[in-house]
């Protein structure tokens, strides 16, 4: 009798992507999980368990990209354990560090296999076998004719499991070059997908049970696609289209310039009832010497007579910014000016930054650099104003009845967890209602990070029923 032969048990390969910076990241990291699941990988919850470990970088100040170079430390002391227990760990390191990099990261740290810049993901598995074959890989190419070509394969899009809420990107790149900034450079030239291939995916993101789409993009609102007839499409007209798609409940936007914001996208905030009244739209600064050394191309009183007009088409919505303290040549008047525009505006919730010399990026150079500690002490007023402003519009929702549409599970048994309309993150308790539910609640407090909410009278019951998948225990 022939002797039998102990087969090693088949397991299954896995991959784990860790995603810093921007929502494009959190997309692109799906995208890379997607491609890489299309090749047989599942995807682990931690590195420690996978034989790939993808780090989805960003590059947009030092702290974050120096942050890579501190997880990829610890990368190499896990990958030589495995190596020692006859296993292969695989790290590869994409997103804007990646780009902005290249080589130099395998330089810095040897431990890493591949890097790939955005642009590249879908040719991640060939990517993996030529580092496999030679050492390592680098692909950081900006291909000149299909910049979407990493987007979704529909095949493998219909398999993916998603929650209620999704992002879509629907443009990428920008051609603003704010002296500030590294994406011109990273993310390349503006480009705007077809108007086609937006509904396509919002179809099949639809099916999949996603009821919330956010539209992504570096310069969102420059959006300029091309519609069937071939003429540009605004990012106004594709929400129109958008909105009309069975089983969407939500839509929204991110990241917009203030000479993008068209009068068609203003006047949709009023017209679009699937639209959320928010908008997240960058000033950067208070003060005109400043915004024209940062060559954003606007004034503040510009943009305070923008958030007017916004305001007067959607008087409830809801406004986020960013701000940079410190930029070269800042001086306390100046930082003054930034100060008063966000105490006359009274954002509903804010991101703000000390200036960070990017490499490459005009400001870098510039002579006059404001130091650290007053970076910080600026930075530090700036984030006590807007955290004011920020508790202060969650406040004036108690009280109100609002649509949340239902994420997860709330922090409590008994309790639900999803977003209000102007994306505050709302508890509720004493719902009958499934994730993917808007359920109309009555708001009864606010925290410092949430508010708290019980159902609204005579609506126990949700508003629109989503997929049935889990009720709260009450
Ligand atoms: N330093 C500090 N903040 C920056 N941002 C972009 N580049 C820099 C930089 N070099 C901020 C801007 C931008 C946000 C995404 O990051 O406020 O809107
Ligand atoms: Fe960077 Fe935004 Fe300016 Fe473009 S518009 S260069 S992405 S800060």
């Amino acid at each position: 009798m022939a002797p039998v032969r102990k087969q090693a048990p088949l397991r299954v390969k896995k991959v784990f992507v860790k995603s810093y910076g921007c929502q494009m990241n959190v997309y692109d990291a799906a995208r890379m999980a997607d491609v890489m699941g299309a090749e047989g990988f599942s995807e682990a919850s931690r590195p420690e368990d996978a034989d790939l470990v993808i780090l989805n970088t960003c590059h947009i100040r030092e702290k974050a990209a120096e942050k890579v170079y501190s997880e990829l430390g610890r990368l190499r002391v896990l990958k030589s354990e495995r190596r020692a227990e006859g296993r292969e760990v695989a790290i590869v390191v994409a997103g804007c560090v990646a780009q902005a990099e290249g080589r130099e990261i395998i330089r810095r740290q040897p431990a890493v296999d591949a890097v790939v810049g955005p642009q590249s993901y879908h040719r991640l598995p060939a990517i993996l076998a030529e580092a496999r074959r030679t050492g390592s890989a680098v692909d950081t190419e900006f291909p000149a004719d299909d910049k979407f070509g990493h987007l979704p394969a529909p095949a493998r899009e219909r398999t993916r499991r998603r929650g209620v809420s999704a992002f879509l990107t629907v443009q990428e790149g920008c051609d603003k070059f704010c002296t500030f900034c590294v994406v011109p450079y990273t993310r390349g030239a503006e480009s705007s997908r077809p108007v086609a291939a937006i509904l396509d995916e919002a179809r099949r993101l639809l099916d999949a049970g996603v009821r919330e789409i956010t539209l992504i993009g570096q310069n969102v609102n420059a959006y300029h696609g091309p519609d069937r007839d071939g003429r540009p499409s605004s990012l106004a007209r594709l929400i129109e289209r958008l909105a009309l798609l069975p089983g969407l409940a939500r839509l929204r936007y991110t990241t917009s310039h203030p000479n993008d914001m068209g009068d068609d996208l203003i006047a949709a905030h009023r017209d679009v009832p699937a639209l959320m009244p928010f908008l997240h739209l960058p000033v950067q600064a208070g003060s005109d010497r400043v915004l024209a050394a940062m060559n954003r191309h606007h004034t503040a009183d510009g943009y305070r007579r923008l958030v007017d007009r916004v305001r007067a088409a959607r008087p409830d919505l809801a406004l986020s910014s960013d701000f940079i303290t410190g930029f070269p040549g800042e001086t306390e008047a100046e930082f003054g000016d930034t100060l008063r525009l966000a105490t006359e505006i009274r954002f509903a919730s804010a991101y703000s930054f000390k200036y960070s010399p990017r490499p490459g990026t005009p400001a870098e150079d510039a002579e006059c650099q404001v130091s650290e500690p007053v970076k910080s002490e600026r930075l530090a007023r700036l984030q006590a104003r807007l955290e004011t402003d920020r508790q202060a519009f969650n406040r004036a929702t108690v009280g109100q009845t609002l649509d949340i549409l239902i994420e997860k599970p709330g922090r409590h048994p008994g309790q639900l967890a999803g977003k209000s309309p102007y994306g505050q993150m709302i508890q509720a308790e004493g719902l009958s209602a499934a994730i993917g539910d808007l359920a109309s609640v009555v708001v009864t407090a606010a925290g410092s990070n949430s508010l708290f909410a019980r159902p609204a009278p005579g609506q126990a019951f949700p508003s629109t029923r989503g997929a049935p998948l889990m009720t709260a225990a009450a």
